[in-house]
């Protein structure tokens, strides 16, 4: 059975943690809109008791963002933090308050250096409190995957019945590995059928040893419908989960991961490169989806198979993410077929008893450099007439 998979952008609060990364309003409010136009299911907005200039900026993309849009913002589990989240969402659409709280024994006994139990109710009396203002709350148990199940499940069970309608499992660290993560999702979605099957089971990825797309998507097989993620995998460390890499692996592998996005792909390119570019944070040229080269094929052996057919290299059209079309990018290992292609763009007609000679003319320039760019090819080709 194919389930809705929602997606929850974490850009404007995890991904703005990133040194250097903030925004002022008016970017915050670009990236929101851009986001809109992606068709994310949620997005989370900021800390609003953090500073005056968060808890505003909240106030003003909540308004902005329109009806369908479930708008959210983090706080701890007391009743400041949720005061701030519910004065900064209470003009929104379609509010959601999140509250995180830590689970694992490190954060118990290092972090709040009180019992296990009352850390529990804790938790349990920030989301009675939190659902007397607000029918939506999510709650986070911060450092899931180093958590005891039984003491995880007893706050499940508490904050559930206290009114939670997400409950979120993060890895906070990036310490999860998929096969493990993916029982640990599996036990819980068991459990929480039983308990209350309309609440929303997600998860949180950090991509400390990169491998928060896998772990993920295994938490999505395995009962997950609710993913956060961040555009380009920006976030605390080495980055959140990269929401390009989450939906496209969806939409390539629907039957094996049971679900569907309604991500609009053909906007995937252009958040990129907005958040990219408005956060002064460059994408990884090799990056999965977005990166300058994820559509470029430089290899002869490629080159070759790919102009017979796109297929034969390609599992993702770059259109499908808005991004310009496949590039064949000329190197020395570029072979003949890539080379008069470009050539014949440019105009030229060749005999194919020429062809070596130009070829050859081709390598030697090519041994010389990095890579060769078209007005390389065009210079070489002056020295040729039009029909050789
Ligand atoms: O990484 C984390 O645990 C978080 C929570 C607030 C979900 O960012
Ligand atoms: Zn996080």
């Amino acid at each position: 059975m194919s389930k809705k998979i929602y997606v929850l952008d974490t850009t404007l609060r995890d991904g703005e943690q990133v040194p250097g990364a903030k925004l002022n309003l008016e970017e915050k409010l670009e990236v929101a809109k851009q986001l809109v136009k992606l068709k994310v299911d949620m997005m989370e907005v900021g800390f609003p008791s953090s500073s005056n200039g968060d808890f505003e900026a909240v106030k003003a993309i909540s308004k902005a963002v329109g009806q369908d849009m479930i708008v959210t913002a983090l706080g701890r589990a007391v009743t400041s933090d949720i005061d701030a989240i519910y004065e900064s969402l209470k003009e929104a659409a379609n509010p959601m308050i999140h509250i995180v709280l830590g689970s694992s024994g490190v954060h118990l006994e290092k972090k709040f250096k009180k019992t296990p139990q009352q850390i529990m109710e804790m938790g349990i009396n920030a989301v009675k409190y939190a659902k007397s203002l607000m029918p939506q709350v999510q709650y986070s148990l911060e450092d899931a995957s180093r958590s005891s199940f039984d003491y995880m499940w007893e706050t499940i069970e508490g904050v559930v019945r206290a009114g939670a309608t997400i409950i979120n499992i993060p890895d906070t660290v990036g310490f999860a590995v998929p096969e493990e993560f993916g029982k640990l999702i599996y036990k819980i979605n068991d459990r929480l059928m039983n308990l209350n099957p309309n609440v929303i089971l997600s998860v949180h990825c950090h991509n400390d040893t990169g491998l928060a797309t896998a772990n993920t998507l295994a938490a999505v097989r395995n009962g997950a419908n609710k993913v956060e993620c961040t555009i380009n995998g920006i976030g605390e460390r080495a980055g959140n989960t990269s929401l390009e890499e989450v939906v496209m692996g969806i939409k390539l592998h629907p039957e094996y991961y049971g679900g569907y996005t309604t991500i609009e792909t053909k906007e995937i390119y252009s958040t990129s490169r907005l958040v990219s570019a408005t956060m002064g944070l460059d994408v990884q040229v090799n990056k999965a989806i977005t990166g300058e080269n994820a559509f470029a094929h430089s290899s002869g052996i490629h080159q070759d198979g790919l102009l017979k057919s796109k297929e034969v290299y390609e599992i993702i059209e770059p259109q499908d993410i808005g991004a310009p079309p496949m590039e064949l990018v000329l190197t020395a290992r570029s072979g003949r077929h890539a080379f008069m292609h470009i050539v014949e763009r440019f105009g030229y007609q060749v005999v194919e008893k020429k062809i070596p000679e130009i070829y050859e003319a081709f390598l030697s320039m090519a041994d010389q450099k990095k890579e060769v760019y078209d007005y390389d090819v065009v210079r070489l080709m002056e020295g040729y007439p039009k029909s050789y």
